[in-house]
């Protein structure tokens, strides 16, 4: 197929690009680079043998979105493209809506008027804001989020299967990620967040190679084995290959489908720590501080859904995840 990834030279975007061309698939890429560089491309080549076609082009500008859809042919479009900062979506809520939701309409606009009806999307477990069981199946109800950023998720999911209910001929894929960390094999590609990292992986890879002092663990009195806060993490190129064996999902009947992407396994903030120090021989200076507002003691997916309908599941182990991660961190962000 030829597949327009939109925020392919993000980190999900990028692994996914090489997972695509992995398995035959002809991929064109999108993306305003606001928070990634054009370089990854020749990464991915370095990595896949094939250089992905490239638009440096803003969702929230029509006119630049044209010419991609004029001049390709696409079959299905993967949209990654979106701001993702939790935190800075407090602070700057229109600037989130703005982009993550006028964007996507925007989207959505263009590939209906050339006739492109195949659409995955990339959503979060934070849908379901605190959730009513775990493990989370795709029954769960959406709960009540705590940033724009993850509102802006929920409405996007409303949003595009009303478009699919209204357009039947519409295949919508929702796919809803756990925590996805790690980097490819090669060390070329991975995560590089801008300034002090929010989020746990990262913020351990600067520890690790030196560029910050300590990790801080947000709470150790949650109700959880050891006190610290549980999470479903995946590697980030179990996540890209489950969009290659959605892919298939588009010969089915037209519909909106909803998968959780995530191992089933949660682990906390310690399991982290300790896992990372053995994989990688090092030490994790930590201390603990005060619980981090907004944050839920623990989640994690049934994915079985995913692996019944798409025949996808999870392969890497959290050892696996911890040595990409450092092996990334070694090689580009010292
Ligand atoms: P990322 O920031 O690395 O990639 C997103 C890409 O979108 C970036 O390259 C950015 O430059 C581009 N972009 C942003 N706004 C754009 C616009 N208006 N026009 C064109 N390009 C634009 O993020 P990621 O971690 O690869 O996440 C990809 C998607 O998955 C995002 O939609 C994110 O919300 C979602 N998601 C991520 C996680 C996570 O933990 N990483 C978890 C759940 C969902
Ligand atoms: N944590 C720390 N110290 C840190 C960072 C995180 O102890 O410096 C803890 C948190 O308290 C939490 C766990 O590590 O218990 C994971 O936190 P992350 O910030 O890495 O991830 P979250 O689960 O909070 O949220 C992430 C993304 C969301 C996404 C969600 C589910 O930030 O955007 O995963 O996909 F929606």
């Amino acid at each position: 197929m030829n597949i327009l990834v939109t925020g392919g030279t993000g980190y999900i975007g990028s692994h996914t690009c090489v997972e695509l061309i992995k398995a035959g698939h002809d991929v064109v890429v999108f993306d305003n680079l606001s928070n990634s560089s054009e370089d990854v491309l020749d990464k991915i080549e370095m990595i896949s043998g094939k250089k992905p076609k490239f638009y440096k082009a803003d969702m929230l500008h029509p006119d630049e979105l044209e010419p991609v859809f004029l001049e390709n042919k696409i079959d299905a479009v993967i949209h990654f493209a979106g701001l993702k900062a939790v935190g800075e979506s407090v602070a700057k809520p229109w600037y989130y809506y703005n982009n993550n939701i006028v964007g996507t309409l925007n989207l959505i606009s263009v590939m209906e008027k050339h006739g492109v009806k195949n659409i995955v999307f990339s959503s979060t477990a934070t849908v379901y804001g605190i959730p009513a069981f775990v493990p989370i199946t795709e029954e769960c109800p959406l709960g009540t989020t705590f940033s724009p950023y993850a509102e802006s998720k929920k409405m996007l999911e409303r949003i595009l299967s009303d478009y699919q209910k209204a357009n039947p001929d519409w295949h919508v894929v929702l796919l809803r990620y756990f925590n996805p960390i790690g980097a490819h094999e090669s060390g070329l590609i991975g995560e590089k967040p801008n300034g002090i990292p929010n989020n746990l992986m990262p913020y351990i890879m600067q520890v690790a190679i030196g560029k910050l002092p300590q990790l801080r663990v947000f709470g150790d009195d949650y109700e959880t084995p050891d006190g610290t806060g549980v999470r479903d993490y995946i590697h980030v190129v179990d996540l890209a290959r489950a969009h290659v064996s959605v892919m298939t999902k588009f010969s089915d009947e037209a519909s909106t489908y909803i998968y959780n992407i995530g191992t089933g396994i949660g682990y906390s903030v310690l399991d982290i720590v300790h896992a990372f120090e053995k994989a990688n021989n090092i030490t994790i200076p930590y201390q603990v501080v005060e619980r981090r507002p907004g944050d839920i003691a623990s989640y994690y997916s049934d994915p079985g859904k995913a692996e019944r309908e798409l025949g996808w599941k999870a392969e890497y182990d959290l050892e696996r995840m911890c040595k990409d991660s450092y092996r990334f961190a070694k090689n580009s962000l010292s």
